[in-house]
């Protein structure tokens, strides 16, 4: 088993329970983008898609650069989150309650990143690893503004407006 010994070590563990979690929503979210009915959530999960493609590309670089064998964890986590929704998307749900359950399982998957990213800023700052932390800063600021674009779409009506206009 490895070991974490240091800041160090939980530094390198946190990038690759990220790039690991990323790695799991790049591989199921196409499968639910094609379930989604509203028009503004489609395009609001495609473009997170596209994002978080950019993402996980620089995950693996970092990863790489540092030479960092870490196994990470992070990927049971995130899939624990899509498969309630995949569960909850089966019950034969009606179009505006199917996309409110994709809507909620970005809203907890961005919250999810959000924490990470917190956490690894404040451990890269620690280190002196300033250059990690301005990445991970930008990384941070996307799924922010990911987490109130999908509140937003629930908070405005976007999704039963377009389901019903549809
Ligand atoms: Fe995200």
């Amino acid at each position: 088993m490895e070991t974490l010994a240091d800041y160090e070590d939980l530094l390198s563990k946190q990038l690759v329970d990220l790039n690991e979690a990323a790695k799991e929503i790049i591989s199921e979210v196409p499968r639910i983008i094609a379930n989604a009915n509203s028009q503004s959530l489609r395009e609001a999960m495609t473009d997170h898609l596209i994002r978080i493609k950019r993402q996980q590309m620089m995950l693996d670089l970092i990863i790489r650069e540092r030479n960092i064998h870490s196994k990470g964890s992070e990927r049971k986590a995130i899939k624990g989150i899509i498969e309630d929704a995949k569960n909850a998307l089966s019950k034969g749900a009606s179009p505006l309650i199917n996309d409110t359950i994709i809507a909620m399982m970005y809203l907890k998957i961005e919250q999810h990143e959000i924490s990470g990213y917190n956490f690894l800023i404040k451990l890269a700052n620690q280190l002196g690893e300033y250059e990690i932390s301005e990445l991970l800063s930008k990384f941070l600021n996307d799924e922010k503004k990911t987490h109130s674009l999908f509140m937003s779409l629930i908070d405005n009506d976007t999704i039963s407006t377009d389901i019903e206009t549809a």
